[in-house]
């Protein structure tokens, strides 16, 4: 059951694509983007996909444009999502952690497009707005700079359900990509005007972990044999771990806060990022069902984009989760495909998630609002674009301040060199990998280039006045839990659906909620497509020399 092969050829219509972007007074592309939740960027494109067979980010790669270097702005989902829906770093927005992010009212790319003709439409999860995490996500605020140490994550585990044919393992995702693809059939297709529709995915994330209680975060990778069957088992490699002696401070207190700091089997270790690239594969199919819509409709009026807000460790550097600025947690997935997208490209260039806001609003001929971050990803995509006035930075930029760190934390990846500096830039020694020769980031270089320390760190204080940005997010904290009685109250009460089943009674920090019904936009009941179905009836559809299989 399950299994169908679809071939057919993709030709007139790709043609189209290599035309490079015409915008004009009367076409303005359609917009599709999924958004998964802690994809490592890395596997989207070599040598990570040698890991797992993921089709659907190869296919789109193929088709179009690939960023290999990629970041988040905040390796968490909701500081990082607030950045992409209002295009600007996380200090300016402080949007500090999963407890203070965006205002309701902020105003996002998709408000800009909706003013401006764009019919709109988003789906799953969105997670940008202040409230949607537990009451526990406000006290991390504080206990990060308190001096001690706290197990505040479950030990990372694995659970295998179902058997080979268990396709549909997270539920809810599929759902809400089911709805996506009917509303590209039956809304999208019947419109006058240009969509843009958002699709948010909950996996890869791990899931909540029962045995834990209900204030637990997520540490259990899950899927089943048929996800597992995708992954290269042989190619998993084992990553290296400093000894705890060599490790920097703030990394120490990441893996012992994650409870990572006991002993784990290699088989142990094999096995969670096993897990973990079967769950990617899973996401991947996710993207496969409105990939395979998208080509069915309107593959040249409409561009397609693939990103995360943020990765996973994996186990890498004795962590799992995110929450740190190494590759496996802070590079990210960005690739698009569709009309004015070249195809084939691979491109070197450091971006971020606050370039999205600008490149859409760009694809659609919109001018672009003062006081956003990023620019325009268009004219490294398109040769027919317009040159930008000024050239775009060279280096992306990322800053973390939530929870399984004890020290704000900001990071500048310039060509080879990704550097890391925190709190003050005095107590904690910064790092400074150089990521050509030390892919596995094992050796912090900084005393012995403090030439190029000191350069990158004057370059990240134009970016951010970054001691003061660490002062006034830990003053922020401070007076918040000094209010804290009733501010938890009305926060629990406000957010009771968001609050349910992670509880307040422990008071233990926790970071990441269970999946719940926060940070969901709740839809209308679906009417059930299967992905399957769905293929099956895509005459029009050809992923050459692809079999696919559900
Ligand atoms: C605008 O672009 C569309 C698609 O490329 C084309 O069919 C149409 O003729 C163009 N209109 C003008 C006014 O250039
Ligand atoms: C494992 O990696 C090798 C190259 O390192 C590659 O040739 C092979 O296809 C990979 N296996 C799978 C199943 O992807
Ligand atoms: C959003 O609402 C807050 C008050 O809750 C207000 O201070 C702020 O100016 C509003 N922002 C926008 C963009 O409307
Ligand atoms: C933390 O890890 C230890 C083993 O290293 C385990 O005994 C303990 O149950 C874990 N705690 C949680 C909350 O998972
Ligand atoms: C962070 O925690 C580590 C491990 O306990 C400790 O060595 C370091 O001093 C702490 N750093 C800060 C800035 O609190
Ligand atoms: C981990 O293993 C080492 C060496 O085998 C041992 O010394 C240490 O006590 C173990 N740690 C825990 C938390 O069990």
């Amino acid at each position: 059951m399950n299994v169908f092969c679809v071939a057919f050829f993709i030709s007139a219509q790709l043609q189209v694509l290599a035309f490079g972007f015409k915008r004009n007074a009367t076409f303005r592309p359609n917009v599709v983007m999924v958004m998964s939740d802690a994809f490592d960027g890395r596997l989207t494109f070599d040598p990570g996909s040698r890991l797992v067979q993921l089709p659907f980010t190869k296919y789109l790669r193929e088709q179009g444009a690939v960023f290999l270097n990629s970041y988040t702005n905040s390796p968490i989902c909701c500081p990082s999502r607030a950045a992409m829906w209002s295009g600007r770093f996380v200090h300016l927005t402080e949007s500090w952690n999963n407890h203070k992010c965006l205002d309701g009212n902020a105003t996002t790319w998709m408000d800009d497009l909706r003013k401006n003709g764009y019919h709109t439409r988003s789906l799953g999860k969105l997670d940008f707005t202040s409230g949607g995490h537990s009451v526990s996500n406000r006290v991390e605020a504080w206990t990060r700079d308190v001096r001690f140490l706290l197990q505040q994550e479950g030990r990372p585990v694995t659970d295998l359900r179902g058997d080979e044919t268990t396709v549909r393992v997270m539920t809810k995702d599929w759902k809400t990509t089911d709805i996506a693809v009917e509303w590209i059939r039956k809304t999208a297709a019947s419109l006058s005007q240009p969509f843009a529709l958002y699709l948010g995915l909950n996996l890869p994330h791990p899931y909540h972990t029962d045995s834990l209680g209900p204030t637990a975060g997520g540490s259990t990778f899950r899927t089943s044999p048929y996800w597992l069957k995708k992954v290269s088992y042989q190619n998993i490699t084992v990553p290296k771990w400093l000894p705890f002696s060599k490790m920097h401070p703030v990394d120490y207190y990441s893996t012992y806060t994650k409870n990572c700091s006991g002993n784990f089997t290699e088989q142990e270790v094999r096995d969670i990022r096993a897990f973990y690239y079967a769950m990617c594969a899973e996401a991947d199919a996710m993207l496969g069902v409105v990939q395979v819509r998208w080509w069915a409709c309107s593959p040249c009026s409409t561009v397609l984009l693939f990103t995360s807000d943020h990765g996973d460790l994996a186990m890498e550097h004795r962590q799992f989760y995110k929450m740190s600025m190494f590759e496996g947690s802070s590079h990210v997935p960005l690739l698009l495909a569709g009309p004015g997208v070249k195809k084939g490209l691979q491109l070197p260039q450091p971006v971020s998630l606050v370039d999205i806001y600008p490149t859409l609003l760009d694809l659609a001929g919109i001018p672009t609002p003062a006081g956003l971050s990023g620019n325009s990803l268009l004219p490294l995509l398109s040769p027919a674009a317009v040159p930008p006035a000024e050239p775009r930075p060279d280096w992306a930029f990322s800053e973390y301040h939530g929870c399984n760190a004890n020290a704000s934390t900001y990071m500048l990846r310039q060509g080879r060199w990704k550097y890391i500096a925190y709190g003050d830039g005095l107590s904690v020694p910064a790092q400074l990998f150089d990521l050509s020769s030390d892919a596995e980031e094992l050796h912090n270089m900084a005393a012995r280039f403090p030439v190029v320390c000191q350069r990158l760190d004057s370059l990240l204080r134009r970016v951010v006045d970054y001691p003061a940005v660490s002062r006034k997010c830990s003053a922020t904290a401070g007076r918040s839990s000094a209010a804290g009685g009733s501010a938890w109250g009305s926060s629990t009460q406000t957010s009771s659906a968001a609050s349910a089943g992670t509880g307040t009674g422990r008071g233990t920090p926790k970071c990441t909620r269970a999946p719940s019904t926060s940070g969901w936009e709740r839809s209308p009941a679906p009417n059930p497509v299967s992905a399957a179905l769905l293929l099956s009836s895509a005459p029009r559809l050809q992923l050459q020399n692809h079999r696919l299989s559900f």
